[in-house]
């Protein structure tokens, strides 16, 4: 038995998104044998313990549920910050491209050792990932999370058409991967596979119905993919799908709309396709900085809540341009100041906590401070650059507080994240090694 406790200004967003979260200005947070055994006060959870528990003071700063980001690619890391481009050329002209290069293990190795080490700065730690076409991006991603013990979620991406010729697999063969996959990744250590059609224009009819078969053999896995983002893209699906009544209709024709089905960017939605994944429990991920970056458009948060979809906040690496949630955050509140709504601070940490849990259908492992889930924290620090510490002189509540630090906030701000209890990013280097 290993127990560990953490002393910090301790704060979990419990209730609903507008909700105010559950503070502890002196708290404590214990973990025993990687779950959180109790949060509250300082006094009240370090009183009786055995001397010999390790207690790690944590001061002024805050602690959180790790950050989730439901929507990133592994091998997107070296497109980030591709010039020019809107979202059906610059897969072409520089994702397609890139992607073709992880058939390598090494490769792709590289890259998932780099995105994890940099999620883990950010104080990010779970995500859903999408790796390559190529069955051995996963083996890599996968295999350097169970290293790592996190709780991650990722998938071979499906796509037989309209793409180079090495990203493509077939019907068949994406199904057989993937179900090889799924055996021999799915529910091993805290790793879980999401099915993978990258989106409809790459998948052909046959292979749609192979997903639908897929997914409906393993009704309780994750479904990934991508609706509704750019005008040009609606326009192709309404080509290549001539039977369907709108993009939506793709996926639920085969099947694809359900609990846990996790749709990127649902920009451009009509009110009968917002209220078709609002019944169905499907979730919208709303991916601000790739938007923005691509020109996609201006997500519609109040009406996806209005239609009672469950939204989660990503990244979305590497139409995406930052890894932080931080800064997601921030250019999520400029995105709907330009829709005329507000995402207050206690609404966006409430999304990047137990709102994407609830997203990705993981809230009864992780996302809030409560015994029994799952010690995955990060520790913040509001005060971390000049800047920051002289603006945080005028924030008077700890919702201006927040504000302020999603704002200016980035990876700097992140002073240590833990999985399961272990500390796996130290702003001072001060990481314990991961197991072998
Ligand atoms: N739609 C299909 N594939 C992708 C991708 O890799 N990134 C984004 N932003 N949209 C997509
Ligand atoms: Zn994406």
């Amino acid at each position: 038995m290993t127990m560990i406790a953490l002393k910090g200004r301790v704060l979990s967003f419990d209730g609903g998104p507008t909700d105010a979260p559950t503070c502890h200005e002196h708290g404590a947070v214990l973990v025993r044998d990687g779950l959180i055994e109790a949060v509250g006060p300082a006094e009240a959870v370090l009183a009786g313990l055995d001397p010999g528990v390790r207690i790690i003071d944590h001061h002024r700063h805050l602690i959180l549920p790790g950050f989730i980001d439901p929507h990133l690619h592994m091998p997107q890391t070296q497109v980030i910050g591709s010039f020019g481009t809107e979202l059906m050329e610059w897969l072409a002209k520089y994702t397609f491209p890139e992607e073709s290069r992880y058939g390598d293990f090494d490769v792709a190795k590289a890259a998932s050792v780099f995105l994890v080490d940099e999620l883990l700065r950010s104080g990010t730690t779970t995500a859903g990932v999408y790796c390559t076409s190529h069955p051995q991006s996963v083996d890599a991603f996968f295999g350097e999370c169970e290293r790592r013990q996190l709780r991650m979620v990722a998938g071979k991406v499906m796509m037989d058409r309209n793409a180079p010729p090495r990203l493509l697999d077939t019907p068949e063969r994406g199904y057989a991967e993937s179900k090889a996959l799924i055996a021999r990744w799915h529910g091993r250590g805290r790793l879980e596979y999401a099915i993978t059609p990258r989106f409809a224009p790459t998948s052909s009819e046959a292979q749609l119905e192979a997903t639908k078969r897929l997914a409906a053999e393993h009704p309780d896995l994750h479904v990934q993919t991508h609706l509704s983002e750019n005008h040009g893209e609606i326009a192709f699906v309404a080509e290549l799908f001539p039977q369907d009544a709108d993009y939506t209709a793709v996926y639920e024709r085969h099947g694809l709309v359900r609990r846990k089905a996790m749709f990127g960017h649902c920009i451009h939605l009509s009110e009968r396709e917002r209220s078709a994944l609002g019944r169905a429990g499907a979730s919208a991920i709303f991916c601000p900085t790739s938007n923005l970056f691509l020109g996609s458009g201006l997500f519609d948060l109040a009406g996806c809540r209005a239609a009672g979809i469950r939204v989660g906040l990503a990244t979305d690496i590497g139409g995406g341009t930052s890894y932080s949630m931080l800064r997601t955050a921030a250019e999520a509140y400029k995105v709907l100041a330009l829709r005329g709504q507000k995402l207050t601070a206690f609404e966006a940490f409430h999304l990047m906590t137990a709102g994407n849990a609830e997203a990705m259908g993981l809230e009864t492992r992780i996302g809030r401070l409560q015994p029994g889930l799952e010690a995955d924290l990060v520790v913040l620090d509001s005060h971390a650059t000049p800047a920051m510490g002289w603006r945080m002189e005028r924030a008077g509540t700890l919702a201006e507080e927040l504000f302020a630090l999603m704002t200016m906030g980035d990876d700097r701000a992140v002073v240590a994240t833990y999985a399961l209890g272990r500390r796996v990013h130290d702003r001072q280097g001060l990481a314990e090694t991961s197991p072998r």
